[in-house]
């Protein structure tokens, strides 16, 4: 079969559907590599543009000429919370909700044995068997500590456990799209078992903040945590987030109780008395320079409508199937294609799935792989194009129809897949 589509009908449907979704596209404020085509924002978000300049002022100027005084000057004490409430607008949450802090497993930690304290005569948690690995251990290890019993039950499956746990059941913990498959949850719904019951949840959004329409607040979403380095493009490391329901803030007790989060840490007591706001699910000191570039990467979203991302999310993942299709690939596809399953990623399996991903980057497509046949491939809607899709499609084709993924080179597993 040609693999080239010169001239096939897609060549033009992706320009037309580029030209349909083009208010979203912002991939000059990005520094992707010529000729790459990055299907791995899910993992590690693109470089934006603004991030060099504003690290540079923040190492160069800010701490370099101004020093310690750049904590009043260039507010860097607020910086958590103003970088939350730029996160929250993404999410559905209004200001005052969500700080930035920490990473995702210490953040899920902090608001397990929040949540735990607040009904400590209900001991049961839910979780998903196929929850992002750190998930399931941070719960076990929380869960120990306050005497609560974590079962791992499958989301499909949560409605009908939560009704029969009743007012056993204290939280709900479960990822709004599934690592692996992409696969999405049912949020709201999810959401309103849990409390029909009188319990809490709480929502991992490290694969859905910046990709999906969410409306935490509209949903009655209890608390949320997720990542700043996938989608919200925040680089290596960058700091997480947690969203704690307005209702909630007066009874969240932060078991990592730092000084950040004290009502008032410069007056150095010796008792702890928690911030009145979102402030007290902070802990110690921010890693500045990470979050001030979280805080620079998330003005690539400035101008754009959650709801326009989301449309054009689901076009680019839609449209990537469709060329499989046309170019005959019948990898199985592990990932819901209703569109209201669907995160932001297409997920194929192949049980040489590692090397297939490692032909694919030295054709210059990078997508991942995950255990134990996933070939993970995400469309971050505000770099990748529907062009990008035709052709990661065409290089995948290439790279069965040559039998690249039985190089022996190609299976050589490094640290990170
Ligand atoms: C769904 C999910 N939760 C949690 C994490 C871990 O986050 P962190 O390394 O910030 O603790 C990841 C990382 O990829 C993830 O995908």
């Amino acid at each position: 079969m040609d693999r080239t589509l010169t001239d096939h009908p897609l060549v033009t449907r992706a320009a037309a559907l580029d030209a349909e979704h083009a208010g979203v596209d912002r991939r000059s404020a990005f520094t992707l590599p010529h000729g790459v085509v990055y299907l791995d924002g899910n993992s590690l978000g693109a470089l934006p543009r603004a991030v060099a300049d504003v690290v540079a002022d923040v190492v160069t100027r800010q701490w370099g000429e101004r020093l310690i005084q750049s904590w009043n000057e260039s507010d860097w004490w607020g910086a958590p919370e103003r970088v939350g409430d730029r996160i929250g607008a993404l999410v559905g949450a209004a200001a005052g909700q969500t700080v930035v802090t920490d990473s995702t497993s210490a953040n899920l930690f902090k608001v397990f044995v929040a949540a735990s304290r607040m009904q400590p005569w209900r001991t049961r948690v839910l979780v998903d068997p196929d929850s992002f690995p750190t998930d399931l251990y941070v719960l076990e290890s929380a869960a120990r500590l306050a005497g609560f019993t974590v079962e791992q039950i499958h989301p499909g499956r949560a409605p009908e456990r939560i009704a029969q746990l009743g007012d056993k059941l204290a939280l709900v913990v479960y990822s709004s799209v599934d690592y692996r498959t992409g696969e999405l949850w049912d949020l709201p719904g999810i959401t309103r078992a849990a409390h029909a019951v009188g319990a809490f949840a709480l929502w991992d959004l490290c694969h859905s903040a910046g990709v999906l329409d969410l409306q935490l607040d509209r949903d009655g979403c209890d608390f949320a945590v997720g990542c700043g380095y996938k989608y919200l493009n925040g680089g290596p490391g960058a700091p997480a987030y947690v969203y704690v329901r307005t209702e909630h803030l007066e009874g969240f007790h932060n078991p990592v109780s730092g000084w950040h989060g004290h009502a008032r840490p410069f007056g150095m007591e010796r008792e702890y008395d928690p911030a009145p706001s979102i402030s007290r699910a902070r802990s110690g000191t921010a890693p500045m320079i990470s979050l001030l570039a979280l805080e620079a990467a998330l003005t690539a979203y400035d101008g754009l409508e959650v709801t326009a991302v989301r449309s054009r999310s689901l076009s680019l993942t839609a449209f990537f199937v469709e060329c499989l299709g046309a170019l005959a690939l019948d990898l199985p596809v592990a990932t819901p294609m209703e569109g209201g399953r669907r995160g932001s990623q297409v997920s194929l399996r192949h049980p040489r799935a590692y090397a297939v991903v490692q032909a694919l980057i030295a054709r210059g497509v990078v997508g991942d792989f995950r255990e134990p046949d996933i070939i993970r491939l995400g469309f971050a809607p505000l770099y990748v194009s529907h062009a990008d899709c035709l052709r990661a499609a065409q290089q995948l084709a290439l790279v069965i129809d040559e039998k690249e993924d039985e190089r022996g080179e190609f299976a050589q597993r490094a640290q990170v897949t």
